[in-house]
């Protein structure tokens, strides 16, 4: 089951995150995202879906043959063509896994497959089976079981656990759980599924309702020890759940968690960030968490005046600790003096108090009319625009 004190990373990146519309990369592009998550210091890479195309088998393979240091899982529906791909794809890897699912609520179960629970279970008894028979370490998600029967899904996982499935994964395919609701499910399956205390719970969700990270971190309390989650929140729809959220959460708030924490080298996210970004040609929006370009930005005058004075006024965590060189005061309408003053300092200008008044005024009459002002606007004003040069 693993150090219950270490809650594992399994990266869909290269999975969920490349079913995001427009998100495909080609095999050399997966290797560079792979390397990047190594890097990072991920547990377990999902690198594709191997039945899904010979290009998907042929990307995990590469994967599994030449990035070390990680487990590698490939995805099977629960049938015997797909675990065979899976299987072909990562058996080289150091640490092979086959994640296999099968849906268990009754809208997937009637509409989508035409199954009844009695044959679904059947079906998951089987197929775990078959590849744990090829594969040491198999994980067994149950499709949609955020809008499954409780008790049911009770009797899903227990036939999982008894077939050899290692990890049980419990998604929240469609985004509509609430944090609550997600930690109460766990805890119920905590509670009344046979040998589920030998096994590893994965939480995986997405981003509907944007509260995948919230949802996440809810199932971590309930004893998750495993979660799915995404560079940047790439994934089908709204998203997976973005690691850089979790990871922080979990280190910004030890207290919340029992101390809990992940294997990640969080100094590496903004280049997973950007890497992802740039191969998938998926901007992150400025106010993205941890790695957006504003995450570490601050242009209002009273909060520029308490970074100036202390930090810990106005971040949470320091933009070293994700990868960033530093905070960036952004000079803007809503600056004051005193940013003015710091940014005109780092540009080798050092006004005296009569001269930073009147630049000060020249700055504010510019930032009303210009959305972003330079820091060439910036020398000008203080060379130029003081009628005697500044003190230097
Ligand atoms: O969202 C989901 O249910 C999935 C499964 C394949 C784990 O991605
Ligand atoms: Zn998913």
């Amino acid at each position: 089951m693993g150090d219950p004190a270490v809650v594992k990373i399994f990266d869909t990146t290269l999975r969920d995150g490349e079913q995001s519309p427009g998100a495909t990369m080609t095999t050399e592009e997966k290797l560079l995202v792979a390397e990047q998550l190594v890097r990072l210091n991920v547990d377990i890479i999902e690198a594709g879906f191997p039945a899904a195309s010979p290009g998907d088998l042929a990307a995990v393979k590469a994967i599994a043959q030449r990035v070390y240091g990680v487990a590698v899982a490939g995805l099977a529906r629960a049938n015997i063509n797909d675990i065979d791909a899976a299987w072909e794809a990562v058996r080289e890897a150091e640490q092979p896994v086959i994640h296999v699912f099968l849906a268990t609520s009754d809208i997937h179960l009637k509409h989508k497959l035409g199954l009844s629970q009695e044959d679904a279970l059947e079906r998951v008894k089987a197929m775990v089976t078959y590849a744990r028979n090829l594969c040491a370490t198999i994980e067994f998600s149950a499709e949609d079981a955020t809008r499954s029967d409780w008790d049911y899904l009770c009797r899903v996982f227990e036939i999982a656990i008894q077939a050899g499935a290692t990890t049980v994964n419990i998604p929240d395919t469609v985004g509509y759980t609430l944090p609550h609701e997600y930690e109460a499910l766990f805890c119920y399956l905590r509670q009344r599924v046979p040998g589920i205390e030998h096994v590893t719970m994965s939480a995986h969700c997405h981003n509907d309702l944007g509260l995948a990270t919230a949802n996440t971190l809810a199932a971590i309390k309930a004893g998750a020890r495993q979660v799915e989650v995404t560079i940047n929140g790439l994934g089908e729809r709204a998203g997976n759940t973005a690691v850089e959220e979790v990871v922080m959460a979990l280190r910004t708030r030890p207290d919340c968690f029992g101390g809990v924490d992940t294997r990640i080298q969080s100094n590496e996210f903004l280049a997973a960030s950007q890497l992802v970004s740039r191969l998938t040609s998926i901007p992150v929006q400025p106010n993205k968490a941890v790695v957006g370009a504003n995450a570490f930005a601050h242009e209002a005058g009273i909060h520029q005046d308490g970074m100036l004075k202390n930090p810990l006024t106005y971040e949470i965590m320091t933009p070293q600790s994700v990868g960033w060189a530093d905070t960036r005061l952004v000079l803007g309408k809503h600056s004051g003096r005193h940013g003015l003053d710091a940014r005109l300092r780092q540009l080798g200008h050092k006004l005296n108090a009569e001269q930073l008044r009147v630049a000060y005024r020249r700055f504010v009459e510019l930032a009303d009319h210009k959305k972003h002002v330079t820091d060439a606007d910036l020398i000008y004003i203080a060379q130029d625009g003081m009628g005697t040069p500044a003190a230097i």
